[in-house]
């Protein structure tokens, strides 16, 4: 009798996790035909990694994609987070101070040129130009005007007022400055603190390549993180 019992809850468990897997799959299919604009083969198209990673079948290949980047993936477990494709847990995340310096830009084409900065406390991708900067740390340089090359030589001001956890997403914009409403953004850069600083780049010069904009250039910065945990 209870051998029978087992059996029965032991077969429910099996059904439950069939029919999960078949709507997870299906759901799979769906987002990788949005992704990819074809049609999917089932097989192999497929959720994985706590739902961090998603690997889509097109004709026999597997395309991998990185999905929910920085966002948890342990139910009630805050500190699991996906970070490239797979679910991590940071026992303790590392915070610290950040300060930017903003050296110079290098232009393709004459812009009455500025940046900004905005600070993210999360690794969360955005894409530029940033629309709602509501939850940026924010800071400016002073515009400098018809150059091809902008100097500014200006430390972040306010940055050292915040704690910032190490992977906190830093964006850098630069924008052609044309009076309140017609600035144009011309490129910039989003990388996270823990990318800027790795390759012993903490407290140097880095040049950056900036994307997005018409004509985008190259950005001088120094990127100093001062940790605290
Ligand atoms: C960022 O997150 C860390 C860890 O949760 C927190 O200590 C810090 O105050 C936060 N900083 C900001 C600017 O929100």
């Amino acid at each position: 009798m209870k051998f029978y019992n087992i059996l029965t809850v032991a077969t429910i468990v099996i059904l439950v996790a069939f029919f999960d897997n078949v709507h997870a799959d299906s759901q799979a299919q769906e987002q990788c035909r949005q992704l990819h604009h074809v049609d999917i083969d089932p097989s192999g198209t497929k959720f994985l990694n706590n739902n961090c990673r998603l690997n889509c079948n097109i004709h026999g290949q597997i395309y991998g994609h990185n999905i929910n980047e920085g966002r948890t993936c342990m139910i009630g477990q805050t500190n699991y987070v996906c970070q490239n494709g797979e679910c991590v847990g940071h026992n303790r995340q590392h915070v610290g101070h950040i300060d930017i310096e903003l050296i110079s830009a290098s232009l393709y084409e004459k812009a009455n040129a500025y940046a900004t900065v905005c600070i993210m406390n999360n690794s969360l991708p955005i894409s530029l130009p940033i629309q709602d900067r509501r939850n940026c740390v924010s800071c400016s340089t002073h515009v400098k005007e018809n150059t091809n090359y902008p100097v500014w030589n200006e430390v972040c001001v306010g940055s050292s007022n915040y704690l910032f956890v190490s992977d906190s997403r830093v964006t850098t914009e630069v924008w052609d400055h044309h009076g309140s409403n017609n600035n144009v953004f011309l490129g910039g850069v989003t990388l996270t603190i823990d990318q800027l600083v790795n390759h012993g780049d903490n407290h140097r010069q880095i040049n950056l390549a900036m994307a997005g904009g018409h004509n985008p250039g190259q950005l001088s910065t120094r990127i100093t993180w001062t940790q605290r945990t």
